[in-house]
């Protein structure tokens, strides 16, 4: 019996796609909505060859209100999740309109669809962006959200502030908000994985580039950090592992129907740190190839360090990663072999 149809939006995605997957072998109908302006239609293909050939795709922008309506009235989904944005952290200082007006008017539209028709399980992607520099570390939900360092780090915060005045309204509405550390990794099939457009802003899909010779050297962006290595550290969690979070979230906002309607935040993270020296030893040392790197000046923007406290997605999801970041970093590296340039 299938457990209903869960929506999601920014479903050809990297995280999105490998949610539809889980979801999938979780015993769901996971449909999938995306306006293809930042992915190919190539993920299309891979999700139906890990899901079933009838996977039903909208290509909308859920910007387009009487678009996405169309879609809620077809399918009367049991939950969405809402990945739908731009991501580039960069691209949002040179042009914060475009990602003020894209990531709160889909998410605008999003809470006022799923209100109208009664959708009320929702998952929102959210980033530990929202905590900036944490005085103390592993940081945990309750820990300070301080101003934000970019444009797009400023529509998570407004975005977990839309969710909950939109759940605290009253309206028929549970949410969750999942602050995601660093997704790292591929799909262990190697059929689904990371395609950034253009030069990649992030470090484990410039590792694998630069191995392949699609770029000629890696520059780790600062060594005089004060941290044991002077590089700075971050939270690698595997894709799947976070896709699974998400599949997690749903139960527990379904589980919850009678008698839970609130909005909560969680964590999604390993709890443990690694310096970009260690991700870069350990990408060698997994696959035996070496990396041309060279230390070059900080990054705009970089915090020095950032792992999570996983208390509690562990108690409220019953969720906890099971790959290691040496793990997904083979499965970025197979996944980065199957590529074309
Ligand atoms: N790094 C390098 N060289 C590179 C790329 C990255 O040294 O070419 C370093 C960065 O300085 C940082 C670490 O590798 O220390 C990780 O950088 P990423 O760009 O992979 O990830 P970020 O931690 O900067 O950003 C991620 C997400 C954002 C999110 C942010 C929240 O990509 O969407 O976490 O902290 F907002």
């Amino acid at each position: 019996m299938p457990k209903g149809k869960v929506l999601i939006t920014g479903g050809a995605g990297y995280i999105g796609a490998h949610t539809a997957v889980a979801l999938f072998e979780a015993g769901y109908e996971p449909l999938v909505l995306d306006n293809f302006s930042n992915t190919l239609p190539s993920a299309i293909d891979a999700i139906r060859q890990l899901t079933f050939d009838g996977l039903k795709v909208y290509e909308t922008d859920c910007c387009d209100y009487q678009a996405l309506e169309e879609v809620y009235l077809n399918e009367k989904p049991v939950g969405v999740i809402h990945f739908a944005a731009f991501k580039a952290v960069g691209e949002s200082v040179r042009l914060p309109l475009k990602y003020y007006k894209n990531n709160l008017m889909s998410l605008a539209n999003v809470l006022e669809l799923s209100v109208k028709h009664s959708i009320k399980n929702l998952v929102f992607s959210s980033s530990c962006t929202v905590y900036g520099q944490p005085e103390h570390l592993p940081v945990h939900e309750g820990s300070p959200i301080l101003p934000a360092e970019s444009p797009y780090g400023n529509t998570k915060q407004i975005g977990e502030e839309m969710v909950r005045d939109a759940v605290q309204s009253g309206a028929p509405l549970a949410a969750i908000s999942l602050r995601y550390f660093n997704p790292v990794g591929a799909h262990p099939s190697s059929k689904l994985g990371e395609l950034p457009l253009g030069t990649p802003n992030n470090l484990v899909p410039f590792i694998t580039q630069t191995v392949a010779g699609w770029r000629d050297q890696l520059t780790v962006f600062g060594d005089d950090y004060p941290t044991p290595d002077g590089t700075c550290i971050r939270d690698y969690i595997h894709v799947c592992d976070l896709a699974e979070a998400h599949v997690a979230a749903i139960k527990t906002l379904e589980k919850a129907e009678d008698s839970y309607s609130g909005v909560d935040y969680i964590n999604i993270g390993t709890g443990r740190g690694h310096s970009v020296l260690e991700v870069i030893h350990a990408f060698e040392d997994t696959t035996g190839h070496k990396l041309n790197y060279q230390i070059g000046p900080r990054r705009p923007g970089d915090v020095t360090a950032v792992f999570a406290d996983t208390t509690k997605s562990k108690k409220a999801l019953g969720w906890s990663p099971k790959y290691s970041m040496e793990e997904a970093l083979v499965h970025a590296w197979n996944w980065q072999k199957t590529l074309k340039k």
